[in-house]
Formats: structure tokens, sequence, C-alpha cells
């Protein structure tokens, strides 16, 4: 079946010491534990390497939170696939409401770095999720279904295997509102039947789905229990081993595989 991931999106936290002292953190939190779900951090790009090699063989993976569209050359300010597989990363998450809605990223503009970063096998966790104005108007499935086909266009069935999804509702994130899991898994449950009409039974069956808003060790359980759900995308609460550690624990004991 599918195999769970805890991701912790650090953005724009940490400092060299703060972000490798969690590392180190995390590292021994899981040490001994068997491994049962991909545990992912995802720390500022300055950090990536430090945190690396702080997590040495512990089994913890390295995420970025963004790369370049491009593959190379004069793009200043720019971070390209190639350099993040450099430093060790295994994944990038991309398409992150708040680059979508801060930033003002295009879902073409999302699709163009998760074809890129698919071309050259790294992993994307491709963001979507609806705003709260957009759920009250009852747009959620439009929503959602118009980031699906915008950010996976012309990827191919094959490199679908190295996509996950992360169901963000925006108006849960950061806000300490969660969706309750049964709106979680109803989101995640039309996720799948995208997946099932634009490819096909097969990958939407093996396509993980994370939740990601306001998950902290008090709801992980209940939302990882969720049947579509696999795995959830952590912010706030991930930049503490206290709050971090019981998730991926809980991420551990909802192994569904
Ligand atoms: P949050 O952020 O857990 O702080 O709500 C989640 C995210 O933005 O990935």
């Amino acid at each position: 079946m599918r195999r769970m991931m805890i991701a912790g999106n650090w953005k724009m936290n940490t400092d060299r010491s703060s972000g490798t002292a969690l590392a180190a953190g995390l590292a021994s939190h899981v040490a001994g534990k068997n491994l049962t779900a991909d545990v992912l951090v995802a720390p500022p790009f300055p950090y990536l390497e430090a945190v690396r090699e702080t997590l040495g063989s512990s089994g913890i993976q390295l995420g970025a939170q963004n790369c370049s569209s491009e593959a190379e050359g004069a793009y200043t300010g720019e971070v390209s696939v190639g350099m993040l597989q450099d430093v060790g990363c295994q994944w990038v998450i991309l398409g992150h409401s708040e680059r979508r809605h801060i930033l003002k990223e295009t879902d073409s503009f999302i699709n163009q770095k998760t074809r890129l970063a698919l071309s050259k096998g790294l992993g994307v966790i491709l963001c979507v999720g609806e705003l709260l104005e957009e759920r009250e108007a009852s747009q959620t499935d439009e929503v959602l279904d118009r980031q699906m086909a915008g950010g996976l266009a012309e990827v191919s069935a094959a490199d679908l295997s190295n996509v996950i999804i992360a169901y963000e509702p925006v108006w849960a994130i950061g806000t300490g509102k969660t969706a309750t899991p049964d709106m979680a898994d109803d989101a995640h449950a039309h996720i799948r039947g995208w997946l099932a009409e634009n490819y096909d039974e097969d990958a939407a069956n093996s396509m993980r789905i994370l939740y990601g808003g306001s998950v902290k060790p008090s709801n992980a359980a209940e939302l990882l229990g969720q049947p579509n759900v696999d795995g959830a995308l952590v912010g706030g609460a991930s930049l503490t081993v206290d709050n971090f550690g019981p998730i991926i624990d809980a991420g551990l004991s909802a192994d569904k595989s």
C-alpha cells in the first residue's frame, strides 16, 4: 500500500545553530526506531548542507522549499534542481500557497518547475489547496482540479510515481484552524478521483496525498487515520522536537502498508 510521509517545512525559520540542533534532535528521536514511514525535513537553502550532515545516516530525508524553473545560467538569486541534488535533496516542495499567493506563482510556472525537477529525478511534493472564500463559495473541488491539471500538465504516468500531493487548505495554514478529518479525507478522495480520471486507477491508488494545515501532536493521529490521508506536511509544529517528534511517531504507527 502507500507508505506514509511526515514532512517538516521549516519555511524561513531557524539559523545554522538552531537548524542543526533541531536536525540532531530529530535524528536522536528516530534513532533505533523502525522507520516505517518516510520522514523529511525541508530547511532553508543556506542550511541544507549543514542539516544533511547532521542528519547523517538517521534515515531522515532532505527536501528543499523551492527550485528554479530553469536548469542553469543567468538567473540571479535562483537555485537549480542540480544544486539541490548536489547537496543531498531528494525532494522539493512546489506550489506552496505562500508562493502562490504572496509571490504570485502561477500554475504554469509551478508546472515548469515540476517538469524540470522530475526530468532530473528530483521528487516533487506538489501543494494544492483552496482559499477560505473559495471553500465558502463551494469552489474547493474546482480549485483542486485546476491546480492539479495546471501543476501536472504534461507529467507522464511514469514521472507521477515521483510526485506526492500535499492538500493544504490555505485557511488552515498557520492559523491554528485545522480541516476536520472528514474534510481532509473528502478533499483527498476528490484528488484521487481526479488522478483516476486523468491518469488511471493505479496512479490514483498509489499516489501519496499528505494533509497540511495546523497539524500538531494533538490532531495528527486522527488526521493520519483517515483512509485517504497518507501523511502530513507540517509547518509550525515541525520546528521543535517536542512537537514534531510525536507527529513522526503518529506517522510510524499509522503505517498502512
Ligand atoms: P502549518 O503550515 O503547519 O504551520 O499550518 C503548514 C504548511 O504551510 O506547510
